[in-house]
């Protein structure tokens, strides 16, 4: 590019935008310029209330000045540190603060810089842990359909969404997956739904089939959030705990979404009481600030690799930004806020409130199911016949417009907004979801 080119700030063509109808979105874009607390400001100087906590990642809303300030001021004192054989003071600290909020028995913490990065490390980890126990022929990952874990090639290889895996040739080899827990006798369930724990019992059918001897861990989300919030169905996770011990398999818990009080407890595990071997979370950890992940494991899966000499390498993974000290600083920051609010358990305060309003939208037009839990909803939608995903993205684009950020997939509405939501603003996005449906082809 000549140096005297300026760059055109109008010119949308350059930036390939992820996850997004780039040809949709640059014929009339929606562009945000600022945020604060509950609110998005748009290009057009509109007021746009979160009803999603960004991508599910703002919990404690938006530009907090804790965290603000503490990034300021940490990229002023130490940029960057090298991640590979040294360390800074903010990494361990904030490890121990995340072991502090986990479920008993999750002691140790390895920094990524994304959920993507979380699940494939955690996957590598299991498959290298069963190795230094001698147990190398457990190769195997279960995942589930419908699961979303990110869109590394471990991910999409255990994840269950067939767009995401369909396009990008054989994956991962010697996955399976069970079924989703998506039962059309649960609709309009409030809460955790009645019927599906036998669905759990698939786990057996996997096991029968490859020999347990063969399987190194089975992941699955607490709570399936992208593929359009899915419950687990009352027991589902601790017969996926009790199958999982019983066989020598581990679990894996991806609480990308889960993490960080979204349910109404720190983590998705302590809200279902099932405490698994390793935790993915990324999102909420820095209140989506700066990009970060990390892999919760418990000490006997860490003890394990601590062996040989101890001038060895324990484990051959790692990312040049893992724990690198600006992350690590909104994360203790994000934490600090989380606490001083009681943000980590406002969700089971406001879930009453936010069930009942959200199962409001049962009669309006077009609502086929509606579900929910801590601060999660969802409102799926009847699909326009041959047109899946033109309704609910319609109801996304009119929503905006009515200045409300939800989000959609497919025909299923999903909202997560920020823990720091009043009821009057529940009230607010709920009506005016009410009001985008009723005017909706
Ligand atoms: C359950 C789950 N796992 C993994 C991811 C991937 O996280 P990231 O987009 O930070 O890579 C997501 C993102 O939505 C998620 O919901």
């Amino acid at each position: 590019m000549p140096l005297d080119r300026k760059p055109a700030p109008n010119d949308l063509r350059a930036f390939w935008m992820p996850f997004t109808a780039n040809r949709q979105f640059k014929s009339a874009p929606r562009m945000l310029v600022a945020s604060k607390d509950m609110h998005y400001t748009t290009a057009d100087d509109r007021q746009v209330l979160d009803g999603t906590a960004g991508l599910w990642c703002c919990n404690a809303g938006h530009c907090r000045p804790r965290i603000t300030e503490a990034v300021q001021a940490q990229v002023g004192e130490l940029d960057y540190a090298p991640a590979f054989q040294m360390g800074h003071p903010l990494a361990f600290e904030l490890a121990n603060r995340l072991v502090d909020i986990a479920p008993e028995g999750m002691e140790h913490v390895f920094y990524t810089n994304s959920g993507s990065e979380a699940v494939d490390t955690a996957l590598k980890i299991a498959l290298a842990y069963h190795r230094a126990r001698g147990d190398s022929a457990r190769t195997r990952l279960i995942g589930r359909e419908r699961g979303y874990h990110g869109v590394g090639f471990g991910g999409i290889s255990v994840g269950g969404i067939v767009n995401n895996r369909r396009h990008f040739g054989t994956l991962l080899a010697g996955v399976d997956h069970m079924p989703h827990t998506h039962l059309p006798e649960n609709v309009f369930t409030k809460g955790q739904p009645e019927h599906g724990l036998h669905l759990a019992d698939e786990l057996e059918r996997i096991v029968a089939l490859h020999g347990a001897e063969t399987i190194a861990a089975v992941i699955v989300e607490p709570m399936a959030g992208s593929t359009g919030v899915l419950m687990p169905p009352k027991g589902y996770l601790q017969r996926l705990r009790d199958i999982t011990r019983k066989h020598g398999i581990l679990l894996i818990f991806d609480e990308v979404i889960t993490g960080f009080g979204r349910l109404g407890s720190p983590f998705a595990a302590q809200h279902f009481g099932v405490v698994p071997d390793m935790i993915c979370c990324a999102k909420g950890l820095t209140n989506g600030v700066i990009p970060m992940g990390a892999v919760l494991a418990s000490a006997q899966i860490h003890d394990a690799f601590m062996q040989g000499p101890e001038h060895i390498i324990e484990l051959f993974h790692g990312y040049t930004y893992s724990g690198n000290p600006i992350s690590c600083a909104a994360a203790i920051a994000t934490l600090d806020t989380y606490a001083e609010e009681g943000l980590l358990t406002r969700a089971a305060e406001l879930e009453t409130y936010w069930q009942e309003a959200i199962h409001g939208l049962r009669d309006h037009p077009h609502v086929i199911d509606i579900r929910n839990m801590g601060l999660i909803g969802a409102v799926e939608l009847s699909p326009i016949e041959g047109h899946p995903g033109k309704r609910g993205f319609d109801t996304f684009v009119k929503a905006f417009e009515a200045g409300i950020l939800i989000r959609v997939t497919g025909d299923i509405i999903a909202m997560s907004p920020p823990l720091i939501i009043s009821e009057a603003q529940i009230d607010e996005l709920i009506d005016t979801l009410g009001q985008v449906l009723k005017t909706a082809a």
